[in-house]
């Protein structure tokens, strides 16, 4: 059986962290299955100039090998609602606070926070990435909740010591910290040697 990871993108500013994770598992020999909630494609026309059809096209040909599936958030019932469909982890990225209040009060309303809660029923590793500036005392309840139960709070926040020259390079670096936190090599960014 494949290695099945899921990525979630909600709507959030940073849609390209998502997308360019999605790059990065498609490298390696996985299943990805990915859902899109309705304000994060809103947010991928403005940040990328990508609808769900360039979406579709930009990853044609995983799509077509069956490595990648893209579910809407009003799929509730793709496999990755059921916790009998066995996942290694999954990932949301970025991670709205609406989303991320979903998750952490088991609302499930959709398909991604579905997704996020039965991986957290199930006891399997859930990283987020909740993107907003500044966050609230709700927000960051939030945060200490999830993290309590081993969820992986990983907000995009940038390390500056590996000298970004771009906004690809800031993007590897962040993409890279969720890779870490799934345990996966990579290359994205150059690590501290002292
Ligand atoms: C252009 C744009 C940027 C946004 N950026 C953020 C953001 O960075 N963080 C956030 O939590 N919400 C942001 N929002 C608001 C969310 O998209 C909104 O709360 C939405 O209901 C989230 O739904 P979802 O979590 O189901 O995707 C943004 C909305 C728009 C239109």
């Amino acid at each position: 059986m494949p290695r099945r990871y899921v990525v979630g993108i909600s709507g959030a500013s940073g849609v390209l962290l998502g997308v360019r994770l999605l790059e990065e598992l498609l490298l390696r020999p996985l299943e990805v299955h990915c859902v899109l909630t309705a304000p994060a494609e809103l947010i991928m026309k403005k940040e990328l100039g990508l609808d769900r059809q360039g979406l579709r096209r930009r990853f044609r040909a995983e799509l077509r090998d069956k490595s990648l599936r893209l579910y809407a958030d009003s799929e509730l019932a793709a496999p990755i609602a059921s916790g009998s469909f066995r996942t290694e982890a999954m990932v949301v990225a970025p991670c709205s606070v609406k989303t991320l209040s979903g998750i952490a009060h088991g609302y499930a309303s959709g398909l991604l926070e579905r997704a996020a809660d039965v991986h957290i029923k199930e006891r399997r590793l859930l990283v987020l990435a909740p993107r907003e500036m500044p966050f609230s005392v709700l927000h960051l309840e939030c945060m200490l909740r999830l993290a309590r139960l081993g969820v992986v709070i990983a907000p995009p926040v940038m390390g500056l010591y590996p000298r970004p020259k771009s906004v690809k390079e800031m993007v590897d670096f962040l993409v890279g910290k969720l890779l870490d936190a799934l345990g996966l090599e990579h290359e994205l960014y150059r690590r501290w040697e002292g």
